[in-house]
C-alpha cells in the first residue's frame, strides 16, 4: 500500500499510471471508514485499474466548531481496513496546510440552487466547503472516476453540477446506500450513537420505506405531513426536515409530474446526533 500525505509525490506517481494508459478512480472519504465506504472502494477498484482513497477531514464543511472536533479521527485502523480490501489501494492523507496551501478556507459556488435546500438550509457554507475540498482533490489527482456515496444524495448531485461547472473531464459514479440489518443507513456517526437509539434510529428507514409506499396514491403534501406526524408521535428522534424532491434540481414536489423522478429526503436527530437518509420514490 502506497501512503501520501504530501501531493506532489502523489501528483508524480499518478502521472507514472496515467501515462501507461490506466484508470484512476477517487474516493473521497474523511475517514473513519466502515463497510459503506468499502462498498464504494469495491466498485472502484472493479471499475479502476488504480484506486486512491483520499481520507480527510475537511473543517471547512462543518459549520459546527463542536462536530468538527467530535469527528472520529482513525487513520491507522482505516489504513488497516484498506490494506485487507486490497494491497495496492493508495491513500492520500495530507493536513489541512498541505491541502489548501496557508489559507484554509472555502471558494464560494453556485450550484444554481442545489445547495439551498434541505441541508444547504440547516448546514450554512456546507457545500461551499464540500466543493472547495473536492475541487482541489480534483485538481491534483485528475481521476478518471470519482466515488461516492447516494446516502449524501445531495452532495452527489451537487458535485456532478460542480463537474458540469468546471468543465471537468471525471465522471461522478453514485454509489448505492449500504444498511445495517435494521434498515439504519451506515454512517460514521451510528458509532456514536446509544445502543438504544442505534436500534431506535432504524425508524427513519422504517418511515421511508412507509412514504414510498403512500406516495404511490398519495400527494407528497399528504406523504410530508404523514410524516411530521409519525415523528411527533415518536419519542426517540427529533425530526429536522422531511422532503419529496425531483432528483434533478431538488426542489420540493408540489404535483407529480409523468417521468419525472423523486426521492424522499430525512434529517433527524437521535439525541445530538444528526442522521440523514434517503430513498428512491420510483421503482
Ligand atoms: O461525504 C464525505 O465524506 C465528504 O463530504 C467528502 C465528499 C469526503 C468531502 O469532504
Amino acid at each position: 500500500m502506497q501512503i501520501f500525505k504530501e501531493k506532489q509525490p502523489l501528483i508524480d506517481t499518478l502521472l507514472s499510471y496515467k501515462s501507461a494508459g490506466e484508470i484512476v478512480g477517487l474516493v473521497p472519504t474523511m475517514g473513519a471508514l466502515h463497510d459503506g465506504h468499502l462498498s464504494l472502494v469495491q466498485q472502484a477498484l472493479q471499475e479502476c485499474d488504480r484506486v486512491v482513497v483520499s481520507i480527510f477531514v475537511n473543517p471547512t464543511q462543518f459549520d459546527n466548531p463542536k462536530d468538527l472536533e467530535m469527528y472520529p479521527r482513525t487513520l491507522d485502523q482505516d489504513i488497516e481496513l484498506l490494506k485487507q480490501a486490497q494491497d495496492d489501494i493508495i491513500v492520500f492523507a495530507p493536513n489541512a496546510n498541505e491541502l489548501y496551501g496557508k489559507k484554509v478556507a472555502s471558494e464560494h459556488f453556485d450550484f444554481q440552487g442545489l445547495e439551498k435546500v434541505m441541508e444547504g438550509k440547516y448546514r450554512n457554507a456546507h457545500f461551499d466547503g464540500v466543493g472547495t475540498v473536492i475541487k482541489l482533490f480534483f485538481t491534483i489527482i485528475k481521476p478518471d472516476k470519482a466515488f461516492f456515496g447516494e446516502k449524501d444524495f445531495q452532495q452527489l448531485q451537487i458535485i456532478r453540477k460542480l463537474t458540469e461547472i468546471l468543465e471537468l473531464p471525471v465522471e461522478i459514479v453514485g454509489c448505492p446506500i449500504l444498511r445495517e440489518e435494521s434498515g439504519l443507513a451506515r454512517s460514521s456517526r451510528n458509532e456514536r450513537l446509544s445502543s438504544l437509539h442505534r436500534e431506535k434510529a432504524a425508524f427513519i428507514y422504517e418511515t421511508l420505506i412507509k412514504s414510498k409506499q403512500l406516495f404511490g396514491t398519495k400527494s407528497a403534501d399528504y406523504v410530508t405531513e404523514w410524516v411530521k406526524n409519525e415523528f411527533q408521535n415518536y419519542p426517540f428522534l427529533k425530526l429536522e426536515y422531511f422532503e419529496i424532491a425531483d432528483i434533478q434540481n431538488l426542489k420540493r414536489v408540489n404535483r407529480k409530474r409523468e417521468g419525472a423522478q423523486y426521492r424522499a429526503f430525512i434529517a433527524a436527530y437521535a439525541d445530538d446526533i444528526r442522521l440523514i437518509d434517503n430513498m428512491p420514490l420510483n421503482n
